[in-house]
């Protein structure tokens, strides 16, 4: 649900308040929550486009597909307030925007391991995207097994009387890292609070397997590659 959807389903908060100064208070937090969303969902739509240019070129020169799927999400309005108050932050826009960097995320899969640094140096090297921070959990997997290339970028967004430039967490995975991470945190979701039983060593050797995976099927690719290119 969008934060216009849900001020609109909370219109009864208004009732009562109407013409006061905390109804105007809370005008202006509203706006400034649909102005705020606009702006990461314009920032998703600038990369994923980027992405899909990337691809596309790829797609009509080279006949190949770097790209497997794009997935884009803001952060719910619950999981920035949860994640302000852990860390002790205000619970303003003003500071969401400032403090956390993955209010946009875009998760970009690959078929093929080695096509995650190709796309991901490929976008980082436009010149208006700027590399704020790099997490490589494929170089150095989480303890747990968990694979991705994390990048954090500011990508400039246009408004109508000014450039905003806006943090976006995007996500580089192969389908089976993919596969991996949403079952993992669909088992470790499930599983009760308490962890009566630890899944924590079979899934991460399941990690693991599926790592090794990714390298037999980038070599079965590479064979592939070279006898696209003899043939031109
Ligand atoms: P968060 O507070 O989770 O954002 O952590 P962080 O800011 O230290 O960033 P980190 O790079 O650890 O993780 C960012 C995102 O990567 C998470 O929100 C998940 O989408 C994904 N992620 C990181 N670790 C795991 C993991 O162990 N399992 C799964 N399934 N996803 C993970
Ligand atoms: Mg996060």
């Amino acid at each position: 649900m969008t934060f216009r959807q849900e001020y609109a389903n909370a219109s009864f908060f208004f009732e009562g308040l109407t013409g006061s100064p905390a109804h105007e208070e809370l005008i202006h937090k509203v706006q400034d929550f649909i102005a705020t969303e606009n702006l990461y969902l314009a920032a998703n739509r600038e990369v994923e486009t980027k992405l899909q240019n990337l691809n596309n070129e790829f797609h009509y020169t080279k006949e190949r597909n770097p790209i497997h799927s794009i997935h884009t999400r803001i952060k719910a309005p619950l999981s920035i307030i949860q994640k302000l108050q852990k860390r002790g932050l205000d619970l303003t826009v003003q500071s969401a925007r400032e403090n956390l960097t993955d209010i946009a995320g875009v998760r970009v899969i690959c078929s093929y391991i080695e096509d995650i640094y190709l796309v991901a140096n490929m976008l980082v090297s436009q010149d208006d995207v700027e590399l704020v921070r790099t997490s490589d959990y494929i170089r150095d997997p989480k303890p747990n097994g968990y694979r991705s290339l994390h990048h954090i970028v500011k990508i400039p967004v246009f408004l109508s009387n000014r450039k905003e430039k806006v943090n976006v967490e995007i996500q580089f995975r192969t389908i089976a890292m993919d596969y991996w991470a949403s079952l993992e945190h669909d088992l470790n979701y499930k599983l009760s609070k308490e962890k009566t039983v630890s899944i924590d060593r079979e899934l991460k050797e399941v990690a693991e397997e599926m790592a090794q995976i990714d390298e037999r099927m980038q070599a079965l690719y590479n064979v592939v590659l070279k006898d696209m290119d003899t043939r031109k």
